[in-house]
């Protein structure tokens, strides 16, 4: 088996990748998310731009293409994302009212979590994700400047996950954010909030951070994870990771802060192949241009062994 197979063997949920319709045209891709990968996150259908550029006219193309591939191939799928202030379209930024933004949440996320409902249940005991809302946080651990908080505060939150789970109350419901990668203010204060939000019911389901990293950058990791459980969630996950330049050494302890703490259930890679990367000229992948294992992928494998 592969590095998803190697990954679960040590009693971890997926390892997975990003992929899209374009990425599933590529034969070499595919093969390697068949044989290596258990997981797919759509880099980019999923998000409001590409599905509801016109209030409430929905485009599933794209996404429905990205999910069909994954039920025909038994891949889990971690849906990203339903509330994002970036790839945003200017309809929804332009609703300045309480009440408008809410139900424009609301109508959002119940027809978009509510189409791909219990997708995956057939070929999986573990459920569906969905990345509820993402990067929503400053450096410092304070609520990013959006319309979402700038119009609802920190309510927007509740609402959005009190969507997800009356649309899909089967998935795993995350809040995801990058800069993530040690004990940081950003951390903290997302461990806050997170601790806030649930003290009021059971609404945020896991963590997920994005692992974006720099050459040396994870250091930090296995610290970062376990503050991120802290927050009582019930799992938390490393979302988009690639690493600059890939050294083995990164790659391997990121593999290893994972198995370290017992509440990440799983690891996503931000790709297959450093050619279709968006950090392209950083190399930041396991596999080459030619779809290739690199050295960083047979130093996780043996890590894993
Ligand atoms: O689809 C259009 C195409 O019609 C147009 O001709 C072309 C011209 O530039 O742009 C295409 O859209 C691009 C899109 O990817 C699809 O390829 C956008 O310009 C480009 O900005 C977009 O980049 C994506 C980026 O998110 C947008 O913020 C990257 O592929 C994607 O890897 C990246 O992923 C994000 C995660 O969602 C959240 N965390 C950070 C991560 C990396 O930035």
């Amino acid at each position: 088996g592969g590095l998803d197979a190697k990954f679960k063997a040590k009693g971890k949920k997926f390892w997975g990748s990003c992929a899209d319709a374009g990425l599933l045209n590529k034969a070499a891709n595919v093969a390697v998310l068949k044989s290596d990968f258990g997981q797919v996150t759509p880099e980019n259908s999923m998000k409001w731009d590409a599905l509801e550029g016109t209030r409430g006219s929905f485009t599933f193309g794209n996404a429905d293409t990205l999910v069909n591939w994954a039920v025909s191939n038994g891949k889990l799928i971690r849906g990203h994302t339903l509330v994002w202030h970036s790839q945003l379209p200017g309809w929804v930024t332009s609703v300045r009212d309480k009440a408008g933004l809410t139900s424009v949440i609301q109508s959002h996320i119940s027809n978009v979590a509510g189409r791909y409902k219990g997708k995956l249940y057939a070929v999986s005991d573990f459920f569906q994700i969905w990345d509820v809302v993402n990067e929503i946080f400053n450096e410092n651990g304070t609520l990013r400047s959006s319309v979402f908080s700038d119009v609802l505060g920190e309510s927007f939150v509740q609402i959005a996950f009190a969507a997800a789970r009356a649309a899909d109350g089967t998935a795993k419901l995350y809040i995801n954010d990058y800069n993530l990668d040690s004990n940081n203010a950003k951390v903290q204060g997302l461990v806050a909030l997170v601790k806030r939000v649930n003290a009021g019911g059971n609404y945020i389901d896991g963590i997920g951070t994005q692992m974006h990293l720099e050459a040396n950058g994870a250091g930090g990791a296995q610290a970062a994870l376990t503050a991120l459980a802290s927050a009582g969630v019930q799992e938390v996950a490393i979302t988009e990771l690639d690493i600059k330049g890939a050294s083995s050494n990164d790659y391997v302890t990121v593999t290893k802060a994972c198995l370290a703490v017992p509440a990440c259930v799983g690891i996503t890679s931000w790709g297959v192949s450093d050619v279709d990367s968006w950090r392209s000229g950083n190399t930041p992948l396991l596999f080459d241009g030619n779809y290739k294992p690199k050295a960083a992928y047979n130093a996780v494998i043996s890590a894993l062994a």
